[in-house]
């Protein structure tokens, strides 16, 4: 039998966050990486189906839009995959762990778009803060950091969103 190596086997993770700190965190991160992608494949939707007046301002808008939360989906899987965990990809997955709904299947009015988009913001935004305080007691800044990014992201957006149903 061989002998029982003293060192940690190279595949054991050993960063400084205990076992149970990093599981809370990845788990956490898979409800924002749920949202995050169904928001992006909402607003893609919206950009595809949006009609009206507005159409030309809201078409370029949401493609903006869908195009920086496609960017954001990587960076929040791959800290998942950086803490040791299996990152959630499956629209089954994330129908479980997301907490935003998935788009309508008739395409709404151009408005009702906005104010769906709005909501879906501002769920992601509280999904996001929610887990900074797992991340902080376990002295976790890169998740710290990433969250801080898409909390500025999500709140700008819906503050621009919501600009647009101001009469
Ligand atoms: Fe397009």
């Amino acid at each position: 039998m061989p002998k029982t190596s003293k060192s940690a086997p190279a595949s054991s993770i050993n960063i400084g966050i205990s076992e149970k700190d990093r599981a809370a965190i990845a788990t956490s991160l898979g409800n924002l990486l749920a949202d995050t992608y169904t928001l992006y494949l909402t607003t893609h939707n919206f950009h595809w189906n949006v009609t009206g007046p507005m159409f030309n301002t809201l078409h370029q808008m949401f493609m903006v839009q869908y195009t920086e939360l496609w960017n954001a989906v990587d960076p929040v899987a791959e800290r998942i995959r950086s803490l040791g965990h299996a990152a959630p990809g499956s629209y089954a997955q994330f129908g479980k762990l997301a907490s935003i709904k998935d788009a309508p299947a008739t395409p709404p009015k151009a408005l009702e778009m906005v104010r769906i988009l709005v909501d879906g913001h501002e769920s992601v935004a509280r999904t996001a803060r929610k887990i900074f305080p797992i991340a902080e007691k376990a002295g976790d800044e890169p998740t710290a950091d990433l969250l801080t990014q898409r909390l500025t992201v999500h709140e700008q957006t819906a503050w621009m969103l919501r600009s647009l149903l101001e009469a």
